[in-house]
């Protein structure tokens, strides 16, 4: 049992966000002509003194005297006020609430707007130490009680001696000022609360740093509402992904550090250290190596569609969760797909090719609309089924052939087999996946069964379509036109040239696997992976992880969610439903889903239980990762 704790917590840039005296300057100074002069002055005043450049007092005369404010600014700011009080203070009620007695506001602000704000969390008004306002006859504020110990220097450790705690006290905040309360001995630990501000000389005095009241709290062991502190899981984003996906992972409060580049092997085995989220695009390579150093690596996510660099079994193996972007360039490959149809019934490639060489070629030889012609798509799954609805509107037939059993959307047809539906199609358009199976499904023997004038679109993987066969049946004249966006070998980078048979090919569309490549699927990509971490993150959901089993849980109320990951034995979940019972530990919700290697379960569980039923979960044989989560 612990010693009685105190909490002395400033108020300006600590349980607020902002300096009030600054808001109170915008409002007051409205309509002055001087208004950006003024605010400007109180903002160096303020910093001055918050540094410890300028004595506090000198700093405050100085406030008040270009503020010009009156009684009735304040109702104006305790409305901004309350509207900006610190997330983290915010969130954490419970504990305000809980150790209302403890906690103290000592501030060198003003009690008319601190005492309404703190109030709303249930701080005693009696508890507030801060300065007051001298209004004049009309209302307007003239300076501030001068007998007042905060109106003075050294205002806090003076203030903070009259108390006479007894325990253990701890400070946190943002400025010199709650600094000189433990210089002057009056307290155990001062935390330099930095989530709103940072001021490296404060830093360089205090005893830990307190990025959020969360991460104070975690470190005293202390009632939070998060089980662990966003501001401590560690970001790493490399190969410059859209800097949305860095403000969308910044905004969840964790710690984001980018990097414009793929990083080697060895590179990465240091990197990875103390990251707990990883994201890549497809240039990184995740190898048993690099995952062996990652010594807190919860997830990564791939800012792409494929996931081939990552060794996706050791990641299981470590209880990584894997997420990639599966349908965020769909659409951007389907209106590629789409305007390469009409270009090659169009016999648009060679025209355009005649045109740059000087030649005038008008004619309407070999030119087709594409309405009512009959698109056959091999492959009816994200992208195919979406070019299907498309292709639809815009007046085509569609039929499609899957291996598995799909939904017909709108008014296309299943195919009966991949040769009828290579026989009856005017245009064949490739979305199948790239499992190694897929290899030449399309070689001489099909192209043979196609109808005469095919045209024909490989954007889904190089391997699916036998090139040199390709290239045989284009010089024939069997196929009519042919777009191609994925190749067997494809240059690692743009500086290495472009080889191919196909290359100079009669009315074919070459280009460099672009298919997804646009502006709104980099923004999608960016928005939809960081969305899945967080929700893993936060809730332990792992809906469309490709290696995970796939669960979408509930999100968690008045609950704490114990989350075990461990190998695929038999036995597992009784062995937990046992310790659970043995701790007389009431299950509120359980989730289980198993894949070959491993198990994942998730338990809510009523917020009272004693610490040790962890320990217990921990040491099941074959865990391989245990959360709490709350
Ligand atoms: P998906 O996984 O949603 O759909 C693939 C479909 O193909 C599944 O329904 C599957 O059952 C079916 N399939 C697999 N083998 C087949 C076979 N032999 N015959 C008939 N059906 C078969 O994939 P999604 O998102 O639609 O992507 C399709 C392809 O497009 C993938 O290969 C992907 O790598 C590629 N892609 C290319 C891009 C580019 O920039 N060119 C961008 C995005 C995806």
């Amino acid at each position: 049992m612990k010693g009685k704790q105190y909490f002395i917590i400033d108020f300006d840039s600590t349980f607020t966000k902002v300096e009030a005296l600054d808001i109170l300057a915008e409002i007051s100074l409205k309509d002055d002509q001087n208004k950006n002069e003024g605010i400007q002055k109180i903002k160096d005043a303020t910093d001055k003194a918050m540094a410890g450049d300028l004595s506090f007092r000198e700093s405050l005369t100085e406030r008040i005297k270009v503020l010009k404010a009156h009684r009735d600014h304040l109702t104006e700011l305790i409305e901004k006020l309350s509207k900006q009080v610190s997330k983290s203070f915010h969130r954490n009620g419970e504990f305000i609430s809980k150790y209302k007695d403890n906690i103290y506001i000592v501030s060198n602000g003003f009690k008319d707007f601190i005492v309404p704000i703190v109030e709303k969390y249930g701080i005693h008004a009696e508890n507030v130490y801060a300065n007051e306002f001298k209004y004049g006859s009309s209302g307007q504020i003239i300076g501030f009680d001068d007998d007042n110990l905060l109106s003075k220097n050294d205002g806090k450790p003076n203030q903070i001696r009259k108390l006479n705690l007894e325990g253990e006290v701890f400070v946190l905040g943002d400025g010199y000022t709650d600094y000189e309360i433990k210089k002057a001995g009056l307290a155990h630990k001062f935390y330099a609360f930095t989530e709103n501000v940072r001021r490296e000389s404060v830093l360089a005095e205090a005893d830990h740093e307190a990025p959020s009241l969360d991460d104070f709290l975690f470190s005293q062991n202390l009632e939070r509402a998060h089980s662990y502190p966003k501001n401590r899981i560690k970001v790493l984003l490399l190969e410059g992904i859209h800097t949305h996906g860095f403000e969308k992972l910044k905004s969840e409060e964790y710690k984001v550090e980018t990097k414009p580049s793929a990083l080697t092997e060895e590179e990465l085995c240091e990197a990875i250290k103390g990251v707990s989220i990883l994201g890549i695009r497809s240039k990184t390579q995740v190898t048993a190596k690099v995952l062996e150093n990652a010594n807190r690596l919860l997830s990564i996510g791939a800012f792409c569609i494929g996931t081939n660099q990552i060794d996706l079994e050791k990641c299981l193996e470590k209880g990584v969760a894997v997420f990639n972007a599966p349908f965020s360039n769909t659409r951007s490959v389907v209106e590629l797909a789409i305007a390469e149809i009409i270009m090659l019934m169009r016999n648009l490639p060679d025209r355009i090719m005649k045109m740059h060489n000087g030649i005038w070629d008008k004619s309407a030889s070999g030119s087709s609309e594409i309405r009512g012609k009959m698109l056959g798509i091999v492959g009816y799954g994200n992208i195919g089924s979406q070019l299907s609805i498309i292709a639809e509107s815009l007046g085509m037939q569609v039929q499609f052939y899957d291996i598995e059993e799909k939904l017909a959307l709108g008014n296309a047809k299943s195919a009966n087999s991949l040769n009828d539906l290579l026989a009856t199609s005017d245009i064949v358009s490739l979305h199948v996946d790239g499992r190694a199976s897929n290899k030449w499904l399309l070689d001489e023997s099909q192209f043979e069964q196609m109808k005469d004038g095919v045209v024909l679109l490989n954007l889904s993987r190089g391997h699916v379509v036998n090139i040199d066969a390709l290239k045989k049946f284009i010089d024939n004249g069997k196929v009519h036109g042919a777009s191609v966006d994925v190749f067997p070998y494809e240059p690692l980078t743009n500086e290495e040239p472009f080889e191919s048979p196909l290359k100079g090919s009669r009315n074919t569309i070459l280009t460099p696997h672009v298919g997804g490549s646009t502006a709104e699927a980099q923004v999608n990509i960016a928005d939809f992976v960081p969305g899945k971490i967080i929700d893993y993150i936060n809730t332990g959901s792992t809906s469309n992880s490709v290696n995970f089993p796939n669960l979408t849980l509930p999100i968690l109320k008045e609950a704490h969610r114990f989350i075990h990951i461990h190998e695929n034995h038999p036995g597992i979940l009784a062995e937990i439903n046992n310790i659970l019972a043995d701790h007389g530990i009431n299950i509120v919700g359980e989730y289980l889903k198993t894949n070959e290697k491993i198990g994942y379960v998730i338990t809510d569980i009523d917020k009272n239980y004693q610490d040790d039923v962890i320990k217990d979960l921990k040491m099941i044989n074959g865990t391989i990762r245990f959360r709490v989560l709350y």
